[in-house]
């Protein structure tokens, strides 16, 4: 896998040849955000060019829009495995389709009925569940280990009961990495007929998702963060997409997804997203099929996206192994999160830790002077740093890899904060 020649892949993502420091960028950012190929943009451009209109009309710009919207919608039902394109809602990003979402939830929720959230989740997974508290739901939380940032499977069995009717979990922590058991914690909500929603932002550049063999109810991530363009979405099963009452204008439609599409969408961004779901399906024949496990029972598009993500985490697991050796074998580093490498299918590539004797923005500034982009801080996961006693000293340095990057980049960054270690 070192040996694998990146460059037909990089090539098409114009920010990977951005120079900085003497050096192409290294971009170990992907958890804020990843770059986009070429095509995304070309996409988005083209839209804007030849069929920039509003949805419903009678000529011909906006019925070719409309196609390209249905298109995008086909698109994630493919990537995520969902039953049909109506069970996909487009949104400007995942915080404000949850915000939407859970206050359409909680129309369905009385007074003492529970809500479990996580304390490993991004707030953005938390807050809009705490706001229901305000209408008298009791909202509780689930702790994580703080040994290696594991959620605690046995605490969420102690707070779950009869009243829980929603539970709130990400599907990977965009702060430590650790990836949940998202198809065993689906059984032990609908065990008590609660229903289970899931943060997939973080998790859906680095494996494939499958919203029917996971077994959940909402399944919400945001196409920025693998390769596409601002925006987000979220999966429901239809038949709970129809139940909820959204918060709409009355000539809006009254079946989802356009309920929960509220106002006018950006559809130049939709015809990026179909874009990136494109990228991902060529990779998924070129790079992917030689080394990933067959999918019996998947064909076609939704075939070669499995494949695409299959291969991703091949290429990504032993370059995250390469980099964690590096960063334990640095004096004065403390790592968080899971850390055995025997363990890493249950993590994705994303790296926390702190030098000693620098703050972790010292750290991300001096990295971004040799042109390693990488973030510091609670990356909004602020019940992580919080949990870790880490949030009063400036939380922790995040290095995320994502499949663009090589072993020359890890190579460059451990090196990098040698120097200052
Ligand atoms: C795990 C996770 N959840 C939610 C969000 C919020 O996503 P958005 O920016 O689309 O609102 C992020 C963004 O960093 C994230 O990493």
């Amino acid at each position: 896998m070192p040996g694998i020649d990146l460059s037909p892949l990089r090539v098409q993502f114009p920010a990977l040849a951005i120079k900085d420091a003497g050096r192409t960028a290294v971009f170990f950012d992907g958890p804020g955000g990843t770059q986009v190929p070429q095509r995304v943009i070309d996409a988005m451009s083209h839209y804007l060019a030849h069929t920039n209109a509003n949805h419903g009309g009678a000529f011909r710009t906006s019925r070719e829009s409309d196609v390209v919207l249905l298109g995008a919608h086909q698109g994630m039902a493919d990537l995520l495995n969902a039953d049909a394109a109506n069970e996909i809602v487009f949104g400007p990003n995942m915080t404000t389709l949850t915000f939407a979402l859970s206050r359409a939830i909680g129309r369905e929720l009385a007074e003492g009925d529970e809500v479990l959230i996580t304390r490993l989740d991004h707030d953005a997974n938390r807050a809009p569940w705490l706001a229901l508290a305000e209408r008298g739901i009791v909202v509780n939380e689930v702790e994580f280990d703080p040994t290696d940032c594991t959620l605690r499977l046995d605490d969420l069995a102690a707070k779950l009961n009869a009243r829980t009717r929603v539970i709130a979990v990400g599907y990977a922590s965009n702060a430590v990495g650790t990836i949940n058991p998202i198809a065993r914690i689906a059984e032990m909500a609908h065990s008590v007929g609660a229903w289970l929603w899931v943060d997939a932002v973080h998790y859906a550049p680095h494996g494939p998702i499958d919203v029917q063999a996971l077994g959940c109810d909402f399944l919400v991530c945001s196409p920025y963060k693998f390769f596409g363009p601002h925006s987000g979405v979220v999966w429901g099963k239809y038949e709970l997409l129809e139940r909820l009452r959204a918060y709409k204008v009355r000539p809006a439609g009254n079946l989802p997804p356009d309920k929960f599409e509220t106002g006018t969408q950006s559809h130049e961004t939709q015809a990026g997203v179909l874009a990136a779901i494109d990228y991902l399906t060529e990779l998924g024949e070129e790079f992917g099929a030689p080394f990933t496990p067959q999918f019996p029972g998947f064909s076609g598009r939704r075939l070669a996206l499995k494949q695409a993500l299959a291969a991703i985490q091949a290429y990504e697991q032993p370059l995250f192994e390469h980099f964690v050796a590096g960063l334990l074998a640095i004096p004065g580093l403390s790592f968080y999160g899971i850390r055995a490498f025997d363990r890493f299918d249950r993590r994705t590539p994303t790296a926390a830790f702190r030098l000693t004797g620098r703050s972790p923005q010292q750290v991300a500034e001096h990295l971004a002077r040799r042109g390693v982009y990488v973030w510091a801080g609670n990356f909004y996961a602020l019940a992580v740093t919080e949990r870790l006693e880490l949030e009063e000293s400036g939380g922790v340095v995040r290095a995320g890899l994502a499949h663009y990057n090589t072993y020359e980049e890890v190579d460059y960054c451990l090196a990098c904060l040698r120097e200052i270690a």
